[in-house]
């Protein structure tokens, strides 16, 4: 599908505007091999289909800074043959058409045309360290130029990291983006409810992602943005359990952790709902802390605050809930100054959120945690994972419960994206009797 290319254009409008004189260079990603001839389903690299929304493998974006831009693409070409076992290709004369190129050219002519768009340059961006054979790929292009050195050619002087520049940009969300984010968090609730609607005792924790992934695709949603979590009683204990092949059983709690990508976006949320429709009292005493942390969390996810100020603030609800229940003695300050807590919460509360479930983005600028603005997405997901131990009253034993939304920092505050799916005790337990 022919993607909007107006926010693709602006985006290498105000890349090319920063690099000065510099020439930026973006491969997309390899094509993987599963096993044998058989390949993974292919995904583009986010950072190139962040500047072309083109989504073809085997493509690299050129970007000529300085007083007469230049904007380059490299494709594969036509190839009747090929096209009738996989599929269409544009080519590189109706790529550079339907993307807004100023020209295009076959993947194969790289190598040859690179030296002439790198040379006398004073920089080149691309991403440095991520894949050794582009890497000596790179410095073969810079050996090339300096090997011409006597007709008066000079390989650029700096190698910088591309992602310096672009993460930076990827942070703040643009109109275009928000939409697919938007529509990305509206599959996902969609299909948070399928799920709540869809459990029951007896059924295997894959049936249930099985309905995800059908919502997700019923939508449009090539895939989900991560490996699904569907994590029945003690599994929700295991952060990354996703083996999703056991039994539910009533009177547990199940964990749900799955999100759509869609246009190139991800969601990412987190419900842990009962299996048989109805919280036990343990279960819901562990619930209203874990929401209540999420609450006081979103409250502090508004612009001019510290990265940080979620993530304090769920601890602090978190650690007081723990000391209300008796699994944590002593003082707050102190347990929270000891991290006593991370017995039971021991991840942090969110992450950016973008083409990247974990998206691109440093979290502390020169040693302090960033300022949130306007146009970042996060997600916001403390949670309480309570492993059977002698010292654990049997009633809050292998209760693992985790919450997550994704939010968008605005002027006024925030928004929810996700605040379509069932949240507190009651809206699922409504949700679960539908
Ligand atoms: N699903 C990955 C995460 O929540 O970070
Ligand atoms: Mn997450
Ligand atoms: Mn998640």
């Amino acid at each position: 599908m022919q993607p909007d290319i107006t926010p693709y254009l602006a985006r290498r409008r105000r890349v090319l505007e920063r690099l000065g004189e510099g020439v930026m260079v973006i491969a997309t990603a390899p094509e993987a091999l599963r096993n044998r001839d058989t390949h993974y389903p292919y995904r583009h690299d986010s950072y190139f289909y962040w500047l072309t929304g083109f989504a073809e493998p085997e493509a690299v974006v050129v970007l000529v800074a300085g007083r007469r831009p230049r904007q380059i693409l490299f494709c594969r070409e036509k190839n009747a043959e090929r096209e009738i076992w996989d599929g269409f290709r544009h080519g590189p004369k109706a790529a550079a058409d339907a993307f807004g190129f100023d020209a295009a050219h076959p993947i194969g002519q790289l190598d040859k045309r690179i030296g002439r768009l790198l040379q006398d340059r004073p920089a080149l961006h691309y991403i440095i360290g991520r894949d050794p054979a582009w890497d000596a790929r790179v410095l073969g292009w810079l050996n090339e130029i300096r090997g011409r050195a006597r007709s008066g050619v000079r390989p650029p002087e700096r190698l910088v990291d591309a992602r310096a520049l672009l993460d930076e940009m990827r942070l703040i969300k643009d109109a275009h983006e928000i939409g697919l984010m938007r529509r990305a968090a509206e599959i996902s609730s969609a299909a948070h409810r399928r799920a709540m609607v869809a459990t029951r005792p007896g059924r295997r924790e894959y049936e249930i992602e099985a309905e995800l992934l059908h919502e997700f695709r019923r939508h449009g949603a090539p895939a989900p943005a991560y490996t699904s979590i569907v994590a029945g009683g003690a599994n929700a204990c295991v952060l990354h359990y996703v083996a999703n092949d056991q039994p539910l059983r009533d009177g547990d709690l199940l964990l749900i952790d799955a999100g759509a990508e869609y246009g190139g976006y991800a969601a990412d949320i987190t419900r842990t709902f009962p299996v048989n429709g109805r919280y036990s009292g343990p279960q819901r005493a562990v619930y209203e802390i874990v929401l209540a942390a999420q609450a006081a969390a979103i409250a502090e996810a508004r612009p001019g605050n510290a990265w940080n100020a979620p993530h304090e603030a769920a601890v602090r609800v978190l650690a007081r809930g723990l000391k209300d229940l008796k699994l944590l003695k002593g003082d707050l300050d102190g347990l929270i100054e000891s991290e006593a807590y991370k017995r039971y919460y021991m991840h942090r509360t969110g992450h950016w959120l973008g083409m990247d479930v974990h998206d691109a983005g440093d979290y502390k600028v020169d040693g302090e945690w960033r300022s949130l603005q306007p146009g970042m997405t996060l997600t916001v997901e403390p949670g309480l994972y309570i492993r059977a131990a002698d010292d654990v009253p049997r009633a809050y034993r292998d209760i693992g419960i985790r919450v997550e939304d994704d939010v968008l920092v605005t002027q006024a505050g925030n928004e929810i994206l996700t605040a379509d799916t069932p949240r507190t005790v009651v809206e699922i337990e409504e949700c679960m009797r539908a």
